[in-house]
C-alpha cells in the first residue's frame, strides 16, 4: 500500500467545535519539542497557570490543563469530588447533563436528576426543590453553556443556590470559556472544566480545570482512592503544582500546551471583556442575517449563547444534503442537531477566532445560495446585507 502525508482541506469551522485555529496558534504548536521537565517548559507551565486563572477569573491554586479533552476534565471533576455512596444533583437540559449523570453513576454515587426541555435554560425553582428534598446531597452539577442546543443557564444563581444549601458545585464551561462571562471566584464555583477547541480556538485535546480551596480540601480528605489513576488530582498536582520539585506523572502533551499557551496569550491581549463583546456583536450580525432569511432560533432570546446559534431548518429541506454541499462546495462546516433535534436544526458556531465578520458573510452567503438552489422557502438574497449592516 502506498501512503502519503495527510494534507487536510482548508475548512472554515462554524460548527459546535472544534473552531478555526489561527495560523499564529498552529505556528506555536510547531515549535521544537523539549523535555516536559526542562526548566524552560516548567517556566511556561507556571505562566500557563496564571493565564488560565485570568481566563477563569479565579485565584484558585488548583488550576491546570488536564492532558485530555473536555470529557476528561468532566471526569476529573466527578471522580475527584465524589465517593461511593454520595448523592449528586445533576441538571440536564441537553446532551452533556446526561454525560454528567453517567459520571456520577460510575463513581458509585447516586444522581438526582433535574430535567428541563432541550433548548431551555435550567429552571432554578426545580433545582431548589431538589436541593430541599435532598439535604444529604454533596453537590450540584450543571452545564453552563449547552452546546447541543445553544442555551445558557444562570450560573451565578445556580451557584448561589448551592451555597444556600451548602453543596459543592461542578460547572461545565466547555463552550462558555472565552466566549461569554465565566466568573469562577465571583460566582463561587467549586470545580469547573472547559475545553481548548471552542472559544479558546486552540486544537482539541486539553481540558483546563480549576478547583476552589474548599474542593481541593475535599479531594485531599477522601476516604477512598480516586478510582482513576490518571485523573487523580492528588497525583497530578505533584507535576503541575510541584514548583521546583515537579515530579514525573505522565509525559505532558508538550506541543499542544504550546498551542494552549499561545491561545491564552491571544485572549489576554484581546482582553476577556473585549472577547465577550466580540462574540455578542458577531452573534447579533449572524442573527440579523438568519432572521432576515426567515430562519428562527431554538432558544429564547434571553437564554441564547452568542457562540452557538441553533436554528430550525426551513420546511422540506434535507439537513445532510445542505451541510454536505456547504462542506464540499464552500469548505464550510456547520453542525447538525443532536438527539430529538437531529435533522431539525443546524448549530452554527461563532467561537473564538471563528467569530468574525468574514465568516458570517461567507456562511450566510453560502446558505442563501444553497437553500435558494434547493427552492427552500426562505427570503433569498437579503441575509448578507442584514448582517453586514451590523458588522463593524
Ligand atoms: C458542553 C460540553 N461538555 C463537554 C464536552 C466534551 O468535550 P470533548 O469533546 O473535548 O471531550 C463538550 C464537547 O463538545 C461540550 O460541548
Amino acid at each position: 500500500m502506498s501512503v502519503s502525508p495527510f494534507i487536510p482541506p482548508q475548512r472554515t469551522l462554524m460548527g459546535p467545535g472544534p473552531s478555526d485555529v489561527s495560523p499564529r496558534i498552529l505556528e506555536a504548536m510547531a515549535r521544537p519539542t523539549i523535555g516536559h521537565l526542562d526548566p524552560a517548559f516548567v517556566g511556561m507551565m507556571d505562566e500557563m497557570k496564571g493565564l488560565l486563572q485570568y481566563a477563569f477569573q479565579t485565584e484558585n491554586e488548583l488550576t491546570l490543563p488536564v492532558s485530555a479533552p473536555g470529557s476528561a476534565g468532566m471526569e476529573a471533576c466527578f471522580v475527584n469530588l465524589l465517593e461511593p455512596g454520595d448523592k449528586a444533583i445533576v441538571c440536564q437540559n441537553g446532551v452533556f447533563g446526561g454525560r454528567m449523570k453517567e459520571n456520577v453513576e460510575r463513581c458509585g454515587a447516586t444522581p438526582i436528576m433535574v430535567e428541563d426541555a432541550w433548548g431551555k435554560a435550567i429552571d432554578l425553582n426545580k433545582v431548589e426543590e431538589a436541593l430541599k428534598a435532598n439535604p444529604d446531597a454533596k453537590m450540584l452539577a450543571f452545564v453552563h453553556a449547552e452546546t447541543s442546543t445553544g442555551a445558557q443557564s444562570d450560573a451565578r444563581a445556580l451557584a448561589e443556590l448551592a451555597k444556600k444549601y451548602d453543596v459543592l458545585t461542578i460547572m461545565d464551561a466547555v463552550t462558555s470559556l472565552g466566549g461569554t462571562p465565566v466568573l469562577i471566584d465571583e460566582w463561587g464555583i467549586d470545580a469547573v472544566y472547559s475545553g481548548t477547541q471552542k472559544c479558546l480556538s486552540a486544537p482539541p485535546g486539553l481540558s483546563p480545570i480549576s478547583f476552589s480551596e474548599r474542593a481541593a480540601e475535599v479531594v485531599r480528605k477522601r476516604k477512598h482512592k480516586v478510582q482513576s489513576w490518571f485523573l487523580d488530582l492528588n497525583l497530578v498536582m505533584g507535576y503541575w503544582g510541584g514548583g521546583a520539585k515537579r515530579a514525573y506523572h505522565h509525559t505532558a502533551p508538550i506541543n499542544s500546551l504550546y498551542a494552549l499557551h499561545e491561545a491564552l496569550v491571544v485572549l489576554q491581549e484581546e482582553g476577556l471583556e473585549q472577547a465577550w463583546a466580540r462574540h455578542t456583536r458577531m452573534h447579533e450580525a449572524l442573527k440579523a442575517g438568519l432572521e432576515a432569511m426567515g430562519l428562527s432560533f431554538v432558544v429564547d432570546e434571553a437564554d441564547r449563547l452568542p457562540q452557538l446559534n441553533a436554528v430550525y431548518l426551513p420546511e422540506g429541506v434535507d439537513d445532510a444534503e445542505v451541510r454536505g454541499r456547504l462542506l464540499n462546495e464552500y469548505n464550510l462546516e456547520i453542525g447538525a442537531g443532536l438527539g430529538d433535534l437531529a435533522g431539525k436544526v443546524w448549530r452554527i458556531g461563532l467561537m473564538g477566532y471563528a467569530a468574525n465578520g468574514d465568516n458570517i458573510v461567507k456562511c450566510l452567503g453560502a446558505l442563501d445560495t444553497v437553500l435558494s438552489e434547493l427552492k427552500a422557502p426562505i427570503n433569498a438574497g437579503v441575509a448578507v446585507d442584514a448582517a453586514q449592516a451590523l458588522i463593524k
